[in-house]
């Protein structure tokens, strides 16, 4: 058994501690906003935070998240309530097919947790491990400008 803090709650997982945390959360725990993308760490869809950083998802075992705080998208806020970045990337339109955007969120919110007035340099240097397919990459940065209160 694995205990394991996500988005604020204690839980007791029984899955084998290799297995992915990106397969813990989406298939025991119902949180289904990370995404598989390509599985490999090379994409960024699957992000979360394991104790205010980033790490993707998918090649972090259970086992590496022992005692351990875990935030997902869903931490940040609900389609009823969004969050102020989750609400910023809505008010910039920042997704098209919106496959990795629960990532890259998760990213930029570890960014501005830590640096609340990110440079356009920081913030580009920090999204960088996140891909986006669909070339969103200026209304992504535009919302992530606006929730820290610059002009986006
Ligand atoms: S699915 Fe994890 S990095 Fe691509
Ligand atoms: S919005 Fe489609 S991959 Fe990012």
């Amino acid at each position: 058994m694995t205990k394991v803090e996500v988005n604020g709650r204690a839980h007791d997982l029984h899955a084998d501690p290799a297995t992915p945390l990106l397969y813990v959360l989406r298939n025991e725990l119902h949180l289904n906003g990370a995404k598989f993308g390509c599985g490999m760490g090379q994409c960024g869809a699957c992000t979360v935070q394991l104790d205010g950083k980033p790490v993707f998802s998918c090649v972090t075992p259970l086992a590496a998240c022992a005692g351990r705080k875990v935030r997902t998208v869903e931490g940040l806020g609900s389609a009823a309530k969004p969050g102020k970045l989750q609400a910023a990337f809505i008010e910039h339109q920042a997704a098209q097919c919106g496959y990795c955007i629960a990532g890259m969120i998760v990213r930029a919110q570890a960014l501005l947790d830590k640096v609340p007035h990110p440079t356009d340099e920081q913030i580009r240097r920090h999204m960088e491990p996140n891909l986006c397919r669909c070339g969103t990459h200026h209304r992504i940065l535009a919302a992530i400008r606006a929730a820290a209160g610059e002009p986006a």
